[in-house]
């Protein structure tokens, strides 16, 4: 061989090798996915196959009416949420994202992922329940989700939540409630002292999906009458009044009984006055005399007025009887006067 054709052999090979090399480092990246929970916008891959350690990798995004931007920029982990701080992306939009992987300045195809609607397809997460026993009922507390961008109230103005709970160990027989739209309310008509469990879902009108389920969390009722210490409180006072009760009672025992039942012991003349018949003639006759006829006359009593002048015959005649002050009855029986008087004012007014 001349060293001519050694050249030329080396050359040929490394120059196929050289761009073995090249293709192998283009590799795509692998099982590339894109999703949304609480309205971030999350793209994930698997590096090339037979991927260098230095491999970089860079994101793009758009929308349905925009061009792509760049999302991240020669990042070595596998995984760039859009959603993060120098990237905007808006709540109603439908996001289409893609990755390329570098080495040096060899770059590997864009692989794309999507489209995503955020506010239609992002998984809602759970709420956050808190519970507060109060006699036989729980009050709960809903905390919402927090989102990446905006807030669930703003996006989803019908939110509501499906509130479900069971007996602790029943939850076979669990009850829901659902369209519950405040974020505090009371279960009530629970059992006293029993342990209860409550899961939340939101539901919203624009998202077909509704959110994950909060895990539940469980508590148990207390008594009745309301927290442990003011059932304490009541019980005591009633106990005291009870027994206050109870000495005076017993101390003022005679006292009581003479002033309830007395055993009124007349003396005994005056028992003799008082059940004696009535001897007094006056009362003899109240109580025999029939019912008196009231007896009565007509009494016709005229109103005159000065004032308006001498037209009235009665005036003019200065009979004193026509002065309307005068009521007249007659005396039938003594003690009986009855007077009938029949005012006929208008009429004597006129004359
Ligand atoms: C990103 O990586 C490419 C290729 O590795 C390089 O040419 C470019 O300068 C890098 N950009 C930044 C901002 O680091
Ligand atoms: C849920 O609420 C509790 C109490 O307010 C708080 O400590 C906890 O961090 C919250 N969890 C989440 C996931 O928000
Ligand atoms: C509420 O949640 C319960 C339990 O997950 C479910 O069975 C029920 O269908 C839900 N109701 C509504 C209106 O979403």
């Amino acid at each position: 061989m001349s060293p001519a054709t050694v050249a030329s052999f080396l050359l040929s090979a490394s120059t196929l090798c050289g761009a073995a090399v090249v293709v192998a480092a283009l590799n795509t990246p692998r099982n590339v996915r894109l999703t949304s929970t609480n309205m971030d916008l999350v793209l994930r891959w698997d590096p090339p196959e037979g991927a260098a350690s230095d491999l970089v990798y860079t994101t793009k995004y758009k929308t349905s009416v925009t061009n792509y931007e760049v999302g991240c920029l020669n990042i070595s982990t596998l995984e760039c949420d859009h959603s993060s701080p120098g990237i905007s992306i808006y709540e109603y939009a439908t996001y289409t994202v893609a990755v390329q992987a570098q080495l040096g300045t060899e770059s590997s195809a864009w692989v794309e992922a999507g489209p995503i609607k955020l506010d239609r397809d992002t998984i809602i997460g759970s709420p956050n329940v808190s519970l507060f026993p109060n006699g036989a009922a729980l009050e709960i507390s809903i905390e919402d989700p927090v989102f990446k961008i905006s807030a669930l109230r703003d996006i989803y103005n019908f939110a509501t939540y499906n509130i479900t709970y069971w007996k602790d160990g029943q939850q076979d027989k669990a009850q829901s409630i659902s369209n519950i739209q405040q974020n505090r309310m009371v279960l009530n008509y629970l059992e006293p002292l029993t342990k209860y469990c409550v899961q939340v879902q939101i539901n919203t009108k624009w998202n077909p999906k509704p959110s994950e389920p909060s895990s539940p969390v469980c508590e148990t009722t207390t008594s009745e009458a309301g927290a442990p210490w003011e059932a304490a409180v009541v019980t005591f006072v009633l106990m005291s009044m009870a027994v206050a009760l109870v000495v005076v009672a017993v101390f003022y025992h005679k006292r009581i009984s003479h002033f309830l039942c007395p055993k009124g012991d007349l003396p005994q003349h005056f028992k003799e006055d008082l059940l004696a018949p009535p001897n007094s003639p006056i009362l003899f006759a109240m109580r025999n005399s029939l019912p008196l006829e009231e007896i009565y006359h007509q009494v016709s009593i005229i109103a005159s007025d000065k004032s308006t002048g001498g037209g009235c015959p009665q005036e003019a005649a200065g009979t004193p009887a026509a002065n309307p002050l005068i009521s007249q009855g007659e005396r039938e029986e003594p003690g009986k006067l009855r007077a009938a008087m029949k005012l006929s004012g208008s009429a004597d007014r006129s004359c």
